[in-house]
């Protein structure tokens, strides 16, 4: 997720697209660029770090030309730096990307053979250097761009300049998001609405393999075959606000919406199915080091260290290496126990978390290799460690924590193949029916987010009452504990999460008739349906309200419950990514219909960097 603007007519560019880049700093704030074109001469100017660092450059520097792009960067492969920062440029042709470029690597090698030397770590410029040899070998801009994009296999949205062509933007996209402003004797390009709203509201939305040839005349727009196609000209009357959330009331229900997306970026490029393996960048563990490993534990806080628990499933079960889920707060003041042949695992989605960081630091200081499982690249996480595998989330604005989570359920269960793999554990055959069910995840999302008009029924029955117990068992038991959190967190009413096993030690002294209790109740065999059905019973001869999270064609639990919300029926180890978005839907509505501050509650912060 990055933000893309661009801008032709006959004013300044740079200030322009610095401000479009403002309004897109929520997609990524790793490091931003711009690159202008003014009478054949190119002028790139790129700052790690927030906008304003970018802003300061472009006052210093003045790049003039009226035409030009830029963008804000949320990086995959390559650390914030300078040099990764886009615009990436070549002999002349800067391009700006959203999205993943899977063969890079095969690409630069290609382009090396042939002379080629590359400034950055990144996938995209790749690009710059594919459109150059397109244009050396006599093509124009447009069909240059078209060409190269043939090379690439993988997401983009993609903008470029040329200094020898110095009137039009070309900009594709395929699979990452892509609009056109329409103004009078000027027009823009950008990744979302909220960068062009300042200057039009006739919008036009590019469909997936369209290319777009942008002068300060007008747009020609053509489709993936080549042929000239009109697309819709809308008008859009959404505030900024509204804009940047895309027209979501909340960024946290944007976000919850955004989960098929943000999951399948995570999968993307990572999945060999034929060799029933998993790809992680930077992988740096050999096969020897991997089978020697006699523990993993894992140090996160929060949802994260719910994920963890989820994790140690996966890993337990598919590379049947112990695993320990470790709260960091709690491990740091501890004497633990940790040697060479131990796999520390962090998992943060901020990467800057205070204790996660410091019991990171305590692992790999007492000899263990230090994996980070994060959604920032560069952030003090994934600089402290020896191996990154990044979630690819996008960045997460809402303070509640949802697509981090699931990305993070879906790498871990990447990695436990993986480590399944490397161990023997794992076949090539059961590894690549692993890798099949992954592939099915998003849709899966899609399908379960079609649950929301049920739970926002429940969140009406519910909204006032006092406190929730939710219960779950072996996977379900992490969805438990997030489902309480997620509650908890934005509505401010008490909820505890509990493994249904559990209930009987405790907590059942609290149910009465006022009491729900949200039973996570799929049936699988790990996750004990006879047993949870036992759970629900003990719940109903007390008075309680049962709400059950159940598969679609459920009827033994339907006819028990009180308020039933279905999901489809996925395997033990992926349910808890399906099972888990209509808790946090249900979070978000109680919250909402409360009146609250939902993507900044009281007493919270996104990222906790303190002790
Ligand atoms: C979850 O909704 C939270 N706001 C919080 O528990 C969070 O998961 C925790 O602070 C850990 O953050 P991290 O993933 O950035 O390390």
């Amino acid at each position: 997720m990055c933000g893309i603007v661009g801008y032709v007519g006959d004013k300044e560019s740079a200030p322009i697209l610095v401000s479009g880049l403002k309004k897109l700093e929520y997609r990524g704030y790793d490091s931003a660029g711009v690159a202008v074109v003014s009478r054949n001469t190119l002028n790139v100017v790129r700052a790690t770090g927030k906008l304003r660092n970018l802003e300061n450059r472009v006052s210093q520097e003045e790049p003039k030309g009226t035409i030009g792009i830029g963008h804000t960067r949320w990086a995959t492969h390559g650390r914030p730096s300078d040099e990764n920062a886009h615009p990436h440029s070549y002999k002349g042709v800067a391009v700006v990307h959203n999205g993943i470029i899977e063969n890079h690597l095969a690409l630069k090698a290609e382009l090396r053979a042939r002379g080629h030397h590359f400034s950055s770590e990144t996938d995209t410029e790749v690009f710059a250097h594919l459109i150059s040899d397109e244009l050396d070998s006599g093509r124009d801009l447009p069909e240059a761009v078209r060409q190269a994009i043939k090379q690439v296999k993988g997401t983009y949205a993609l903008a470029v300049v040329c200094s020898s062509d110095p009137n039009r933007i070309v900009c594709t996209k395929d699979a990452s998001p892509m609009v056109l402003g329409l103004g009078e004797g000027q027009n823009f390009v950008a990744s979302d609405v909220p960068a062009l709203l300042e200057h039009t509201r006739d919008i036009v939305y590019m469909e997936e393999g369209d290319l777009a040839v942008v002068t300060a005349q007008g747009v020609a727009l053509y489709n993936r075959q080549g042929q000239l196609v009109n697309r819709p000209t809308r008008r859009i009357d959404w505030t900024p606000m509204m804009a940047e959330k895309g027209g979501h009331k909340h960024f946290m229900h944007k976000e919850i919406w955004e989960q098929p997306r943000a999951v399948a970026d995570t999968l993307r490029g990572r999945m060999l199915l034929s060799e029933g393996d998993v790809h992680f960048e930077g992988w740096s563990l050999s096969p020897e080091k991997v089978r020697a490993l006699s523990k993993v534990t894992i140090l996160a806080c929060g949802t994260s260290w719910h994920s963890g628990i989820a994790g140690k499933h996966m890993i337990e079960s598919l590379a049947r290496i112990p695993v320990e889920v470790e709260l960091a707060s709690e491990f740091r003041y501890r004497d633990p126990i940790v040697d060479s042949t131990h796999l520390a695992i962090a998992i943060s989605q901020s990467g800057e978390t205070a204790d996660t960081l410091a019991a990171f630091k305590e692992a790999k200081g007492r000899g263990a290799t230090a994996m980070a499982i994060c959604n920032v690249m560069g952030s003090a996480m994934t600089r402290e460690a020896d191996i990154s595998v990044l979630t690819n989330a996008g960045p997460e604005i809402g303070v509640a924590s949802t697509k981090a989570f699931t990305t993070q359920l879906v790498t871990l269960y990447m990695l436990a193949v993986k480590l399944g793999r490397m161990r023997g554990t794992l076949t090539v055959q059961q590894a690549q029916e692993h890798l099949t069910r992954l592939t099915e995840v998003p849709k899966m999302i899609e399908e379960v987010l079609k649950c929301e008009t049920s739970v926002k029924r429940v969140a009406r029955d519910f909204m006032s009452s006092q406190d929730f117990l939710f219960l779950g068992r072996g996977p379900m038991h992490p969805v438990a504990l997030e489902g309480a959190l997620k509650l908890k967190e934005i509505s401010y009413i008490h909820a505890e999460g509990y493994a249904g096993g559990e209930m009987k030690h405790g907590p059942i002294a609290l149910i009465d008739e006022k009491m729900p209790v949200v039973v996570i109740a799929p049936k699988q065999p790990h996750v004990a349906y006879e047993k949870i059905i036992g759970n629900i019973e003990e719940v109903r001869a007390r008075g309680g309200k049962v709400i059950a999270i159940i598969d679609e064609d459920d009827t033994h639990v339907a006819s028990l419950a009180d308020d039933v919300i279905r999901i489809p029926p996925a395997c033990a180890l992926l349910a808890p990514v399906v099972a888990t978005i209509p808790l946090q839907l249900l979070a978000y509505h109680v919250a909402e219909m409360r009146g609250n501050d939902v993507d900044q509650p009281r007493n919270l912060a996104k990222s906790v960097t303190v002790e």
